[in-house]
């Protein structure tokens, strides 16, 4: 059966407290709504509408090329509501799958249960049981039979004591989602228009509703405050660092991780507290990462090491590396096997050959180096001359002495020498001891300033 999927989106989440649209707060670093849309890709649906509102320009930037089609409810007048605005768009005869863009840890396999389960009824609806009902629909049932579901505000003292409640998931038949949804009124404490209204009225035309009930409460649960936010961040950490513990990764302590994005581990990986991994992230068999190093879109080989506050963006690093500790790997730098940076250097666009060092304070930056250079503490290359930035090539072998600044453009020849303390402005031949200071002179008379006595 072909399928519909229709994602409420456009309440503005005023428990949030926030001027920003609910379904773009942040978690793991996506929107609550781009999870909701990632679970749902795995169904593979015909037609995929968001209805958007509160903040829709917004909303629909966030979510832009994606194949979604953003559906306006110009009023938000409840979630019932929200579907209607749906039914011009639906495709005639789809089963239609309604999710909510505050319900952003549903999983694929979840979602594929209940579509398994509704058989020939004309409602499923996903339940759950949390441990704190309050401001859930509650489920009611007459035996087997779902009944209907009541909004907290309209249940009466024994509806409240009822532990199931609603998800905001359900589906619905294709062939009557038209009339039942058409027949939607805001006839309740709230003066809305609910989706949750469907169940009575299926029933009532003597259609059946089956339920589903979803095993984790942590994977249904909405987000309507900060607190709950947090809340799931904290589940869906939790889930990270348990998958890669599966992987074989070892965590210094697994409720202080944050994968962000998709982090990718050979075996004997170690990872100390407090780190964060953003983006795109690799990290080859037995490397380790220090505490406190926040990494994003890299590639890290084997066997290298990150020492603690480390930050890398945009990077990638061979073999038997070592960075940091406090080091800050920017866009573009590119080490090859057995390099080390130690700490305060900045790198940034930089291509670091084999087994090159630049171990202490430095400013790497549009550099070409070869293999074995070292580089000596506060080396500095000049790239920026107020308006263009140039590009330092220091060839295989050079030795720069510390404190030296390396004025771009500029060529530093295979196997030369800078002493300390150059500021180099042209080309440093091979092979040859480059210097440019004063020489060092002894003053014989000079006498040490003596303090003025007061009058
Ligand atoms: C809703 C359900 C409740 C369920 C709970 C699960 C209704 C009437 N109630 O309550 O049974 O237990 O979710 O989390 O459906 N939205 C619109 N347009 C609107 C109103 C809301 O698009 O006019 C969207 C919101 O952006 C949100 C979702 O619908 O993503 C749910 O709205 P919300 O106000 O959070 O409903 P709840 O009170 O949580
Ligand atoms: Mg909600």
């Amino acid at each position: 059966m072909p399928l519909s999927i229709a994602i409420l989106a456009a309440g503005l989440g005023t428990r949030m407290k926030s001027a920003r649209p609910k379904v773009l707060h942040s978690l793991a670093g996506r929107p609550l709504l781009q999870h909701v849309v990632d679970s749902c890709r795995a169904l593979e649906p015909e037609q995929f509408l968001v209805v958007i509102g509160h903040g829709a320009d917004a909303v629909e930037r966030a979510m832009t090329e994606q194949g979604l089609v953003f559906v306006e409810q110009v009023e938000q007048l409840g979630t019932g509501h929200a579907l209607q605005q749906c039914l011009p768009q639906l495709a005639p005869g789809n089963d239609v799958l309604v999710l909510f863009g505050d319900v952003p840890l549903i999983r694929a396999e979840t979602l594929a249960q209940l579509i398994d389960c509704r058989g020939d009824a004309a409602l499923a609806i996903l339940g759950f049981e949390p441990d704190d009902p309050f401001g859930y629909g509650r489920i009611l049932r007459d035996g087997d039979s779902v009944v209907a579901i009541v909004e907290e505000k309209d249940c009466t003292a024994e509806q409240k004591t009822l532990r199931e409640c609603f998800t905001g998931i359900m589906l619905i038949r294709g062939d009557c989602v038209q009339e039942l949804a058409g027949r939607l009124d805001n006839d309740n404490a709230q003066n809305e228009y609910y989706l949750t209204d469907l169940v009575a009225h299926a029933v009532a035309d003597g259609e059946q509703v089956v339920a589903s009930l979803a095993g984790d409460a942590d994977e249904v649960a909405g987000v309507n405050n900060q607190q709950q936010l947090a809340a799931l961040e904290a589940v869906y950490r939790a889930r990270q660092a348990d998958s890669l513990m599966s992987h074989g990764v070892k965590l210094a302590d697994p409720a202080r991780i944050d994968v962000r994005g998709d982090l990718r581990v050979g075996r004997d990986v170690e990872i100390d507290v407090n780190c964060v991994f953003e983006g795109s992230v690799t990290l080859a068999d037995g490397v380790r990462i220090g505490a406190n190093c926040v990494l994003r879109d890299c590639i890290v080989g084997e066997g290298s090491q990150i020492l603690p506050m480390t930050s890398i963006d945009d990077a990638r690093l061979g073999r038997g590396v070592s960075i940091g500790p406090y080091a800050r790997i920017r866009p573009g730098t590119d080490c090859a096997d057995g390099v080390k940076i130690g700490n305060f250097v900045e790198t940034k666009q930089a291509q670091i050959g084999q087994g090159s060092k630049v171990n202490h304070l430095s400013y790497v930056g549009d550099t070409e180096m070869g293999s074995g250079v070292n580089i000596g503490a506060g080396t500095i290359t000049c790239n920026y001359d107020g308006a263009n930035k140039h590009r330092t090539v220091i060839e295989d072998g050079v030795f720069i002495g510390s404190d030296s600044q390396l004025v771009a453009p500029v060529r530093i020849e295979k196997d030369a020498t800078i002493g300390a303390g150059s500021t180099i402005t042209k080309t440093a031949p091979a092979g040859k001891l480059t210097v440019s200071r004063a020489r060092q002179v002894t003053i014989g008379d000079w006498a040490k300033p003596k303090k003025k006595q007061d009058a």
